[in-house]
């Protein structure tokens, strides 16, 4: 929280930017400055400024038109302008009425430390504001059912506290996106969260990647690379696949777990870390432990605490929630209305067994919505294997031949009603399938 305040100073003569910079750093603040209007927008994009104090006549663009610009882009940036104008009315009276500080030119250091003072407060109180910002009970991670409710309030304890976690859940349930909730609502959130996937990195760099290496440590090393761990120093990494981490990269692991030390590949140098560390899997770890292929010292220390994310089958009517969110953001970025869907449709969906989980059911929504040109979505839009789900009567005190023609009929929504493709496979001919058809057709 105590991160230094940044200032963008803009003006248009070198000297009075030099003035301002030289007492503004030695007061122990951040600074950058540019000649022109353009610049300093660009500036405000790639910067997080926390003040702007701007000259009001220059070339171009005036410090009125940066001001108006701040005001509306940039509302968290405190205002102050200097001017050797001050007769200029409107121009004072638009950044008093921002509660913006005006400083006439030519000013003393005195007169900027007073102006100085009364902005720098302003920060330091919306910083303190934002600090104590309730998190979402959900951390923007939709779902109600018990199981996801485990999962919310995991996430609250963890994200209080530097313990490492685990997280565990088959392929597709979310477990990225829980890492992050994790990291975002930590007092971490201010430095990187840095994903590494165990089972992408080569054996023979697994070093190199996670602890960097000097200039011509290795062939191949033409220039001097950050590892994993430097970048995500005061932050988070994030160790996904874990169980997939080979022997030599669980050593690795074990090592700057325990002594939060590390050397560059190349270098003798003894760095420091600090940084957290989230790891996830879809595979069972405590079986990879039984096995002898994950170490059990290594396992201990990742999961202090463990957040098991329950497969999208488990979660009950979340997916219904669910499919009515993908359906309004992704006919939002189609610039489209949000379509509907029928019940029957629902149904099937709901029973459908979602071995992908939530990444399937949002790839799914994605092409729904792309692909179906009507409003509602009908069952015979969804793909044959997930209307074959609609509910199978439970009752089990039905004839043969009931259960047959339900058969019959399920098998024919889901072929499309192609009789030839039906009827192989119902392992009968088409001229069979035929007369039943009739025969349930006079039944009816
Ligand atoms: N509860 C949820 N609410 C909204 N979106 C979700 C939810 N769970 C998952 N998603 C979305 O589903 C997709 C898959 O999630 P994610 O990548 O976090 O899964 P994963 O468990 O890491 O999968 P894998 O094991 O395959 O890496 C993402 O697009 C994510 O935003
Ligand atoms: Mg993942």
């Amino acid at each position: 929280m105590s991160e230094k305040i940044r200032i963008l100073a803009v003006d248009d003569s070198k000297s009075t930017l030099e003035v301002l910079k030289r007492n503004l750093e030695s007061q122990g603040y951040d600074v950058l400055t540019c000649l022109r209007v353009d610049e300093a927008l660009s500036l405000l994009e790639e910067h997080e400024i926390d003040i702007v104090i701007t000259d009001f006549r220059m070339p171009q663009a005036t410090g009125l038109d940066l001001i108006r610009h701040v005001r509306e882009n940039h509302r968290d940036v405190e205002l102050m302008m200097i001017t050797g104008y001050p007769s200029i009315s409107g121009a004072v009276e638009a950044i008093k009425d921002g509660a913006g500080e005006y400083l006439p030119k030519p000013f003393t250091s005195e007169e900027l430390q007073g102006a100085m003072d009364r902005i720098v407060e302003r920060v330091h109180r919306r910083r303190a504001l934002k600090a104590v910002e309730v998190p979402d009970e959900t951390y923007g991670i939709v779902g109600n059912s018990p199981g996801m409710q485990l999962v919310f309030r995991r996430i609250g304890k963890a994200a209080a506290t530097n313990a490492n976690v685990l997280i565990s859940g088959d392929s597709g349930t979310g477990k990225e996106l829980v890492a992050r909730a994790v990291h975002y609502h930590s007092d971490r959130r201010a430095a990187p969260f840095v994903p590494v996937n165990c089972a992408a990195i080569p054996d023979s760099l697994v070093e190199s990647e996670l602890f960097g290496h000097v200039k011509g440590a290795f062939t191949g090393a033409k220039e001097a690379r950050a590892g994993f761990f430097e970048i995500a120093n005061g932050g988070t990494v994030f160790l996904d696949e874990i169980g997939d981490a080979s022997p030599n990269m669980q050593a690795k692991l074990l090592r700057i777990l325990q002594s939060k030390e590390y050397c560059k590949v190349g270098s003798s140098v003894v760095h420091t870390v600090d940084t957290r560390i989230l790891a996830a899997t879809h595979k069972d770890l405590k079986r990879l432990v039984e096995d002898g292929s994950f170490r059990e010292d290594l396992y201990y220390r990742l999961h202090v605490v463990d957040i098991p994310v329950p497969s999208l089958a488990e979660r009950g009517d979340d997916i219904l929630i669910l499919i009515s969110n993908f359906l309004v953001k992704f006919s939002k970025t189609m610039q489209c209305p949000t379509p509907s869907i029928t019940d029957e449709a629902l149904t099937a969906l709901r029973n459908y067994s979602w071995p992908g989980n939530v990444r399937e059911l949002e790839n799914l929504i994605q092409r729904m919505v792309v692909i179906v040109d009507h409003d509602p979505i009908e069952v015979t839009d969804l793909p044959p294997n997930m209307r074959f789900s609609l509910p199978m009567e439970e009752r089990v005190d039905r004839s043969l031949a009931e259960v047959e023609q339900e058969h019959i009929k399920n098998v024919l929504i889901m072929t499309d009603n192609n009789k030839t493709r039906a009827a192989e496979i119902l392992g009968i001919n088409r001229k069979t399938l035929r007369e039943k058809l009739k025969r349930m057709e006079e039944q009816e």
